[in-house]
């Protein structure tokens, strides 16, 4: 009997195959989340965990698994892990980058453009029978949006999946704004994009969107001054996690025309739900699923597995953060 994994939720079939040949594998099936006092139950003797970035893995965690020596998130983002506890342990930690980076990218493009033109609110407004009760088939006025192609888009954070959304962005002939916390030259020259402080950006930009992990300087980042910087005419979407931004400032925003819509797919909670922010037709929502498509769901459960592989080996996890 090889080392032992628990794998906290039914990943892609591709993974788990994999990891069998190599570790005695347990999955838990149920489609909800594990209770917190199970999980502690089950890591009591895993050699390796396969992680969802809702659960917590902390001390409390790493107490109650004494064999524990590696951590592997099923996700790029790994703000759910206290990884300085863990590299403490000696518990490696890794993540599941590159893999993901076009299916997001994609998905904040379709955020993008679904609240620029409306596309949510035209759906309901044929499917609740509206359209056909005025009667009018065609009208200059109706539903209508903004334009995007050739107008200014704001990406914060110019990781993998910032840089794939501006390269997307350059097929709409817009012009490129970054922030980060370092200048990328590189990059810059690549995709023709332009560095800006992100007051600038925020000044700047038709389109902002969010692309940045979630740590103690990104926490809500996005408040009320900085939603007030925005241009009324402005989109905000928001592709990172939910805690960068400032929900009820958003909220706000949104009412008050600060800014033009939004586009969410991650919240301060999840799964959650909000009323007011709900009930307001300038924003679209999806439930976090940048990633989810079959491919890159698949590609994440590959490389989940070739990384408990590696670490099993003897050798560096391919996508080690902690190293
Ligand atoms: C991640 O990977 O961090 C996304 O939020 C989910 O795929």
């Amino acid at each position: 009997m090889g080392p032992k994994v628990f794998i906290t939720r039914a990943i892609p079939e591709n993974g788990i195959e994999l990891l069998r040949e190599h570790f005695e594998v347990e999955v838990w099936e149920d489609e909800h989340e594990i209770p917190r006092e199970v999980l502690l139950e089950k890591v009591r003797d895993v050699d390796a965990l396969v992680t969802m970035l809702s659960e917590r893995m902390d001390a409390e965690v790493f107490d109650s698994a004494p064999r524990l020596r590696i951590v592997a998130n099923y996700a790029v983002g790994y703000d759910n892990i206290d990884v300085e506890e863990a590299t403490r342990r000696g518990i490696y930690v890794t993540n599941t980058p590159d893999v993901l980076t076009n299916a997001t990218a994609d998905f904040a493009w379709t955020l993008l453009l679904a609240a620029a033109r409306r596309l949510i609110e035209a759906d309901g407004f044929i499917r609740s029978g509206e359209w056909k009760k005025r009667g009018i088939a065609w009208h200059p006025r109706m539903l209508l949006g903004h334009d995007v192609y050739g107008k200014t888009i704001g990406i914060v954070g110019f990781g993998r999946i910032g840089q794939a959304i501006a390269r997307r962005a350059g097929g709409f002939g817009m012009r490129i704004l970054y922030s980060s916390r370092a200048r990328k030259p590189e990059a810059e020259r690549e995709l023709n994009a332009e560095f800006r402080p992100l007051d600038e950006l925020l000044r700047e930009s038709d389109f902002v969107v969010l692309a940045v992990p979630l740590t103690k300087e990104t926490h809500c980042m996005i408040g009320e001054r900085e939603l007030k910087l925005m241009k009324p005419t402005a989109i905000l979407v928001n592709i990172a996690r939910g805690k960068v931004v400032d929900t009820e400032a958003l909220v706000k925003a949104l009412k008050e025309g600060w800014i033009a819509g939004a586009g969410l797919d991650v919240y301060e909670e999840e799964p959650y739900y909000h009323e007011e922010l709900f009930n307001l037709d300038n924003v679209v929502l999806a439930p976090h699923i940048g990633s989810a498509t079959h491919g890159a769901r698949e590609g994440m459960a590959e490389l989940v597995a070739r990384n408990l592989i590696a670490f099993k080996n003897g050798e560096v996890p391919p996508t080690l953060v902690n190293g």
